[in-house]
């Protein structure tokens, strides 16, 4: 009983260590930026205000998949579907220092919201796991659909005003894609409607809140 109770103390103390290295630590991207040799190109304050906004909330969008990758792998049933999700959130990293990397050129900051956003993740990513490793993937195929959709927004929006931005955007885009098509290979459910609700819900609420600060 004791031992176990250490394992869990373990496992928060690892859990807690890797929250705020992604809330607070800039590591390096494995793969080149996108867009990084595009020219910087003039835009007025709204518009580049309004660009940091949206910028803002990919970033955000990207600390929530780190928490929910994670909080999926430490209690998924099985450990490929574990090593599995391990591998998305390295991949996610990338898009988190793109995001990071393209708020600092634009003179933007993170979203001061991003610890509670963290945490909500990372226990919906539990709480799914704890349903099964399909249930888990159908999870990953929907946070990946609507992430694909609002990056179409995004993407729609800003265009060629903001070159820079929008290669990230659309390299990110093309692996969220990816990530939902693996997901369901990997034997994803398709999620009841009231969830999806709940998460479109969820991810407005961020979406709008991120947007500001
Ligand atoms: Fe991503
Ligand atoms: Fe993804």
């Amino acid at each position: 009983m004791r031992k176990q109770a250490d394992n869990w103390l373990d496992l928060a103390l690892v859990e807690l260590d890797r929250g705020l290295k992604t809330l607070t630590h800039r590591s390096d991207a494995q793969s080149p930026r996108p867009g990084a040799s595009e020219a910087e190109v003039t835009m007025s304050e709204a518009r580049k205000q309004h660009t940091i906004g949206l910028m803002r909330i990919n970033h955000t969008g990207e600390v929530c998949a780190q928490a929910l990758y994670k909080g999926q792998a430490m209690l998924a049933k099985d450990p490929s579907t574990r090593a599995h999700l391990l591998e998305a959130a390295a991949e996610e990293q990338d898009h988190l220092n793109w995001c990071q990397v393209r708020l600092d050129e634009l003179g933007g900051k993170p979203s001061l919201t991003n610890p509670f956003w963290y945490v909500h993740s990372f226990v919906l990513g539990a709480v799914a796991a704890r349903f099964g490793d399909p249930v888990s993937y159908g999870f990953v195929i929907e946070t990946e659909r609507q992430v694909e959709s609002h990056l179409q927004e995004h993407i729609d929006d800003i265009g060629e005003s903001d070159p820079r931005s929008l290669r990230i955007l659309q390299q990110m885009q093309a692996d969220e894609i990816r990530h939902g098509e693996n997901a369901q290979s990997a034997g994803g459910v398709e999620l009841p409607k009231p969830i999806k609700g709940a998460m479109t819900a969820m991810s407005k609420l961020m979406k709008t809140i991120s947007y500001r600060i």
